[in-house]
């Protein structure tokens, strides 16, 4: 008799990178007869893909957590795990204060979930927050060739020696380490293989890749080469480790899309210097007009922190300078949120939060106002749009274009997973709309 598979409900939080790693979770514990259920109640597993990046995300963990009880009071075999950056910042304290966590996983040890699960089977609980030797890439199976939709992100760098004095990646991601380009490449393959078109490769500093000569330009190059993959975004970069190389390849590799996410920060010299960016505002400003000369309709995002400990009203002001210098076409903002174990929890001048809530209100204004004008500023263009799903309206599809943005187009279904050539006609606040050219 062939057992009834067990379920597998992952919550995901934060960045790109979660979404991947949980992915990659799923196809692990697959080979301990799981497959995904996108009903919690139903789940003999559930998996929380934790995010540590700021105190919110943090203490929503414990939050969600506590919500499961009357669940596992239901079910008591069902497995709860807290995987991810929480769960590498606070393995113990996890346990300590959740006694129905059963395991819990960092976000380098997650190829050994399917052994954890079978400890936990047995009445244990299992913590594994290592930074381990052995690559969890190279330990985890290869990729199911299950026909997929047709975006996929690849993550091929991890880590992060920068540390910016607010963060803290370096600690629980560790340091910098670079997947090797022949893997990255055969896994893109594999991908392709099941129906992807275009990829987004990931890394907590992905222009710092180093899996090869010539660095993230030449990895690119690589894959541009693969048949059947027709699009490569990256994110997120440094604006120091965007070499020449980089910088021309938006130039010449068709296949590398017109966007580009480069983190900033803050426009102040004062600040920048005391988020050790390495960096100066000028610098940044310099930079981007170099990969505007190779790439004139290249969209730039970023993420701006206000409220930076000892950060000053000119200091504020120099960011909208920045920005408005920049012109941006969408960005994050975030109040500053102090992060046990960062250099700049230890400040004493932390800015009040009313003052925090205000620059941020401006801030977002400001970037919006971008957004709607980089929106605006398609209409009438000619683009290329990558057909992901159906639309909200009958006989239409929505998918993302060159430079990212969600468009509407009418368009039979039989296009899913298509590139189509599409005039923009309108932009919403939400998403542009377009018609199909022959
Ligand atoms: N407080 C607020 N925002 C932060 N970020 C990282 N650490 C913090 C923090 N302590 C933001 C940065 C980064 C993005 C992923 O999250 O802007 O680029
Ligand atoms: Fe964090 Fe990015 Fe700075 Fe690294 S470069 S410490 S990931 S903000």
């Amino acid at each position: 008799m062939t057992q009834a598979p067990k379920k597998l409900f992952i919550k995901t939080y934060g960045c790109q990178m979660n979404v991947y790693d949980s992915e990659r979770m799923a196809e692990a514990l697959g080979a301990s007869g799981y497959v995904t259920t996108e009903v919690q109640d139903e789940a003999d597993m559930v998996l929380l893909n934790t995010c540590h990046i700021r105190e919110k995300a943090a203490e929503k963990v414990y939050s969600d957590l506590g919500r499961l009880r009357p669940l596992k009071e239901a079910k008591p075999d069902l497995k709860i795990g807290v995987a991810g950056c929480v769960a590498q910042a606070e393995g113990e304290e996890i346990l300590n204060r959740m006694p129905l966590v059963d395991l819990v996983v960092g976000p380098q040890s997650y190829h050994r979930l399917p052994e954890m699960e079978a400890r936990v089977g047995q009445g244990g609980r299992a913590v594994d927050t290592e930074f381990p030797e052995d690559d969890k890439f190279a330990a985890l199976k290869s990729r199911p060739k299950a026909k997929r939709g047709p975006t996929a992100f690849l993550t091929v760098q991890e880590g992060c020696d920068k540390f910016c004095a607010f963060c803290v990646v370096p600690y629980t991601r560790g340091a910098e380490v670079s997947r090797p380009a022949e893997r990255i490449v055969a896994e893109a393959r594999g991908l392709v293989e099941a129906g992807v078109r275009e990829v987004t490769l990931l890394g907590q500093n992905v222009n710092a890749w180093h899996g090869a000569e010539g660095g993230l330009a030449a990895l690119v190059g690589q894959l541009a080469q693969i048949d059947g993959l027709e699009r490569i975004r990256y994110t997120t970069s440094h604006p120091n480790d965007m070499d020449e190389a980089l910088i021309a390849a938006h130039g010449h590799e068709a296949k590398l899309m017109p966007y580009l996410h480069l983190p900033v920060q803050s426009g102040s010299d004062r600040i920048l210097k005391a988020m050790n960016r390495k960096h100066t505002a000028e610098e940044y400003i310099r930079l981007i007009e170099r990969i505007r000369a190779a790439r004139p309709d290249i969209l730039m995002t970023s993420d701006f922190i206000v409220g930076f400990p000892g950060e000053t009203d000119a200091d504020f002001e120099a960011t909208m300078d920045l920005v408005r210098e920049v012109r941006y076409g969408s960005a994050f903002s975030f109040k500053y949120s102090p992060r046990p174990g960062t250099p700049a929890a230890e400040r004493k001048v932390q800015v009040a939060p009313e003052v925090m809530d205000d620059r941020l209100q401006r801030l977002q204004g400001l970037l919006t106002q971008q957004q709607r004008a980089a929106q605006d500023a398609m209409v009438g263009r000619e683009t290329t749009v990558l057909l992901e799903k159906p639309g909200r309206l009958p006989g239409q599809m929505v998918g993302k274009s060159e430079h990212l943005f969600a468009v509407h187009v009418d368009a039979p279904e039989a296009l899913r997973g298509e590139i189509v050539k599409v005039r923009i006609t309108e932009a919403g606040p939400n998403s542009l709309g377009g018609t199909l050219l022959a």
